[in-house]
C-alpha cells in the first residue's frame, strides 16, 4: 500500500512542477506566477479540488511523443471563493507556452461542462500561446469545442477571464465570448497575431504592450474591462468581483449582511449638481453615496468614461449601475457608450440583478465620426438591451435627459420601474440655446429676442414637471433621499415578474 502512495505522490509531485524548475524560474523573473500558485490566491484556502492532473497529449509529431509532462500545460478543478463553488482552469506557459492541445482542451471542457451541471460560474486563467502549432487541426479542434461551450454557457454561469500572459489565437477567442475580461499591467498581452506577423502583413512595426496591453485593451479596444498592477492584485480583485456575481442565471443576485442602514439620507447630494448647467460633476458621488458602504466596483472604467458601469449593493443585493458621467464629454453617448452599457444592461438582465440608471445626459454625439462609425446603429444596442431587460428597473434622472437619449436611459416608456427625477432634472428633445436657433431661426440675428425666446424654453421645459405631469416620471425626488427611494422600489420590485413574448432569440443590432 505504501509502495503505492508513494508512487502516486512521486507522480503528483511530478505533476506540480510543470515544465520545470527552470521554467518556473523563468516565469517568476517576468513578475508572474505559475498556474498553481495563481489558483492558491484565487480561491479559499485549501478548497482546491484538482482533476485531471494525469492527462497527458497524443501527438506524435515533431517529436511530441518523447516530451509528455503530466496535466499537459493546464490545472483544471474546482473551489471556492468565500465559500461559494466555482469551477477554474489555470493555463500553465511553463509547459509547451501554455499552448492548447487536445487533451488540454478536453481538461478545460470537462469543468465546463461540470460548471453547466450544477450551475456554478467558470474562471480561467489564460497565459497561453494559443492553438499548439505541432498538434495542428486537432487543437484547433479542441478550441472550437471551448468556444462551444463558452456559448451555451453564456447567460446560463458567469464566466470570467483573466489575462495573466501573452495570450493569442484561440486564447483570446475564449476569453472574448465569456463575460468579463481582466488584464494584468505590463505582463499581459491579448492579441490574435502578434507583432512579428502583424510586421510580416502589415509592415507596421509595433511592440507586444502597444498592441495587445493591458492599457491598450482596457482604453482603445475595450476588449478588457480592468486592468491591474500584478497577479495578486488581480487575483484578489476577481475574488471581490465574485461575490458580487450570482452563481446562476437561476438564483438571483447574492445577497450578504450590511450595516449600513437602508434609510440613509445624504444632504449632501441636495447641491452636487452646480448651478450653471455646463458645469460638470464626478458622477462616481452620487454611486458612493447610494450604494451600501460606498463599495462600488466599476467595469471598464478607462474605456468610454463617459458612462460609468459597475456593480454595488443596496440592502446587502447586488445591483448593476449605469450612470452617465458628465465629467467626460459632458456625459454625451457615443460608439463606444453605448456598446459598453449595452453588454452590462445584458449582462444584468441575464443574471436577475436589478438595473440602477443615473440619468445625465445632452444627447448623442453628433458628427461624422460617429455616423460613418454607425452610431446609429451602436446606439441602437442599448436602447435595444434596456427595452428588453426584463429585471427591475430604477431610474433617477439627476440633470439632463434630452432627446433620443432620454428614451434610451432606461425611460419610462422601456419599461422602466420607478423612474424618478431630481427637481434640477431638465427633460427636453434639446437644450435651450439648440431649441431657440431651430424653432425662432429668423430671431438669430437678434440677441435680445435670442435671450427673450431662451429664458422661454427654460422655464417651460427645463424641468422635470413636464414629464411628472404626464406620468414618465413617477415622482420628483429629493436628492438627499435618493437611496432611500431605490432601496424601496427594489424592496417593492423583489418579486417582479415580466416576460418577453416567446421567440428563439432576439436580433440585437451587431
Ligand atoms: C506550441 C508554443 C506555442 C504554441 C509558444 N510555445 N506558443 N508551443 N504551440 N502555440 C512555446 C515556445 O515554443 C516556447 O517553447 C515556449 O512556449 C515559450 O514561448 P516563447 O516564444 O519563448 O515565449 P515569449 O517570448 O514570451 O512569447 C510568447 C508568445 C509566442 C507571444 C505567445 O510564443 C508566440 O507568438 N507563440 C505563437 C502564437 C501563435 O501564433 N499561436 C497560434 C495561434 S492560432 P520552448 O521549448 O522554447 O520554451 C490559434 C487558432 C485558434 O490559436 C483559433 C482561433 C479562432
Amino acid at each position: 500500500m505504501s509502495a503505492n502512495i508513494a508512487e502516486m505522490e512521486k507522480r503528483r509531485e511530478q505533476a506540480q512542477m510543470g515544465g520545470g524548475q527552470k521554467r518556473i524560474d523563468a516565469q517568476h523573473a517576468k513578475g508572474r506566477l505559475t498556474a498553481r500558485e495563481r489558483l492558491h490566491i484565487l480561491l479559499d484556502e485549501g478548497s482546491f479540488e484538482e482533476l485531471d492532473m494525469y492527462v497527458e497529449h497524443n501527438c506524435t509529431d515533431f517529436g511530441m511523443e518523447a516530451q509528455k509532462i503530466p496535466g499537459d500545460g493546464v490545472v483544471t478543478g474546482s473551489g471556492t471563493i468565500n465559500g461559494r463553488l466555482v469551477f477554474v482552469y489555470s493555463q500553465d506557459f511553463t509547459v509547451f507556452g501554455g499552448s492548447l492541445s487536445e487533451a488540454h482542451a478536453m481538461k478545460i471542457c470537462k469543468v465546463m461542462d461540470n460548471a453547466m451541471k450544477v450551475g456554478a460560474p467558470v474562471i480561467g486563467l489564460n497565459d497561453s500561446g494559443g492553438a499548439r502549432i505541432q498538434e495542428g487541426v486537432a487543437s484547433l479542434g479542441g478550441y472550437a469545442e471551448v468556444f462551444q461551450r463558452n456559448v451555451l454557457a453564456s447567460g446560463v454561469v458567469p464566466q470570467i477571464s483573466l489575462i495573466m500572459g501573452p495570450c493569442a489565437g484561440g486564447a483570446v477567442y475564449s476569453p472574448a465570448m465569456t463575460d468579463f475580461i481582466f488584464m494584468v499591467k505590463d505582463s499581459s498581452y491579448m492579441f490574435v497575431t502578434g507583432p512579428d506577423v502583424v510586421k510580416t502583413v502589415t509592415n507596421e512595426v509595433v511592440t507586444q504592450e502597444e498592441l495587445g496591453g493591458a492599457i491598450s485593451h482596457t482604453t482603445k479596444s475595450g476588449v478588457a474591462d480592468n486592468a491591474f498592477e500584478n497577479d495578486i492584485e488581480a487575483l484578489l480583485a476577481t475574488r471581490d468581483f465574485f461575490d458580487y456575481l450570482p452563481e446562476n442565471n437561476r438564483l438571483g443576485a447574492p445577497e450578504r449582511p450590511t450595516n449600513d442602514p437602508w434609510d440613509r439620507e445624504d444632504f449632501s447630494l441636495d447641491t452636487l449638481i452646480p448651478p450653471s448647467a455646463n458645469q460638470p460633476y464626478d458622477m462616481h458621488e452620487l454611486i458612493r453615496k447610494t450604494v451600501d458602504e460606498a463599495d462600488f466596483f466599476e467595469v471598464q472604467p478607462t474605456h468610454a468614461a463617459n458612462i460609468i458601469i459597475g456593480f454595488g449593493r443596496i440592502e446587502g443585493r447586488t445591483v448593476g449601475i449605469v450612470a452617465n458621467q458628465p465629467m467626460v464629454l459632458a456625459g454625451v453617448l457615443d460608439i463606444n457608450s453605448s456598446k459598453k452599457a449595452a453588454r452590462f444592461v445584458r449582462f444584468c438582465d441575464a443574471f436577475e440583478i436589478p438595473i440602477v440608471t443615473f440619468v445625465d445626459v445632452p444627447g448623442f454625439l453628433p458628427g461624422t465620426a460617429q455616423e460613418f462609425g454607425g452610431i446609429i446603429k451602436h446606439g441602437a444596442k442599448l436602447l435595444f438591451a434596456y427595452a428588453e431587460a426584463t429585471v427591475p428597473k430604477i431610474t433617477v434622472i439627476t440633470r439632463k435627459a434630452y432627446g433620443g437619449a432620454y428614451d434610451v436611459m432606461a425611460s419610462k416608456h422601456l419599461r422602466g420601474d420607478l423612474n424618478y427625477a431630481w427637481p434640477t432634472a431638465e427633460i427636453a428633445v434639446m437644450g435651450a440655446k439648440g431649441a431657440v436657433e431651430i424653432i425662432f431661426r429668423s430671431d438669430i440675428g437678434d440677441p435680445e429676442k435670442i435671450a427673450e425666446r431662451t429664458k422661454e424654453y427654460e422655464d417651460r421645459f427645463a424641468n422635470p414637471f413636464v414629464a411628472a405631469s404626464k406620468g414618465f416620471i413617477d415622482e420628483v425626488i429629493y436628492p438627499h433621499s435618493t437611496r432611500k427611494r431605490i432601496a424601496l422600489g427594489l424592496r417593492k420590485l423583489r418579486n417582479k415578474a415580466l416576460e418577453n413574448p416567446w421567440k428563439k432569440h432576439d436580433n440585437i443590432p451587431l
